[in-house]
């Protein structure tokens, strides 16, 4: 892993560099014996098997296409639970967009973040005792998704087509974005956001369905509940509030929302 000369605007931290890794999540784990500094990044111009939140799905990412990084951050450095920082992280990809790219975004709960109902980002957060990983990919150069790569087709044989469910930064401005060029912009969001909780609020107004009606699968391993009602905000814990029509609150701690 080279340290690469770009200015990182957290004070002393490095920026690492891989032309091609397995995934970042695992440099950036390997980083942690020598107590760096938060702010921290390692990004890769290719990963091979980058990961997603969900087991099994991975994160496609060739050659400079995608913006592909490990942010670390010390627990003892955030002011917030750490179980936000997923959210916090697409609060800082959705200001990025419409700060740089005059892209207007949803953050969809827990860790996507959507434009016109697409992925463009997708954010995946692991901790040790002391730090958190925050693993970020976000679609840059794209010209289309293969429908494999992004649906999880089952059946290796049908004809490979287009993915509607993703979209990249080229296919809304028509322009190609240099990875290193957002990531030096996006960590001066984080960098500025990080000092309070003002970003929640916001995070809570731009939330993808924010005050609709929907079906979130709580996720829990054999006992899967679907809840239906209307999304309300966010914990300080994370979790989303739903509220059922007949005005019972949940919680729900983990899981996905789907449309009615
Ligand atoms: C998701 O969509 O479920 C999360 C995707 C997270 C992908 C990023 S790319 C950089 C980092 N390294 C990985 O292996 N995954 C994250």
């Amino acid at each position: 892993m080279k340290i690469i000369n770009i200015e990182n605007p957290f004070k002393n931290a490095e920026i690492y560099y891989k032309s091609v890794t397995d995934s970042t999540m695992n440099d950036a784990r390997s980083l942690i014996l020598d107590n760096p500094e938060s702010g921290t990044v390692v990004f890769a111009g290719e990963q091979l098997s980058g990961r997603g939140r969900i087991p099994g799905r991975k994160w496609y990412g060739g050659k400079d296409l995608s913006l592909m990084f490990t942010l670390l951050f010390k627990e003892k450095d955030i002011q917030f639970y750490k179980t936000l920082f997923p959210l916090f992280a697409g609060y800082c990809i959705m200001s990025c967009l419409k700060n740089c790219f005059s892209i207007e975004s949803r953050v969809k709960w827990p860790n996507d973040v959507l434009v016109g109902g697409k992925k463009i980002s997708g954010v995946l957060c692991e901790n040790t005792d002391s730090y958190i990983l925050c693993g970020c990919g976000i679609n840059l150069n794209q010209r289309d998704f293969p429908r494999f790569d992004i649906d999880n087709a089952e059946d290796s044989k049908k004809q490979q087509t287009v993915s509607k469910k993703a979209v990249s930064i080229y296919q809304i401005t028509g322009k190609n974005t240099a990875p290193e060029e957002i990531l030096i912009k996006l960590l001066k969001e984080f960098k500025y956001s990080i000092v309070s909780l003002k970003w929640k609020a916001l995070l809570e107004k731009n939330l993808y369905l924010k005050d609709k009606y929907a079906v979130v699968d709580n996720g829990i391993p054999g006992k899967s509940k679907k809840i239906k009602g209307f999304i309300e905000g966010i914990g300080d814990y994370g979790q989303l509030f739903v509220r059922e029509e007949r005005g019972l609150l949940h919680e729900v701690y983990s899981g996905e929302i789907n449309f009615d």
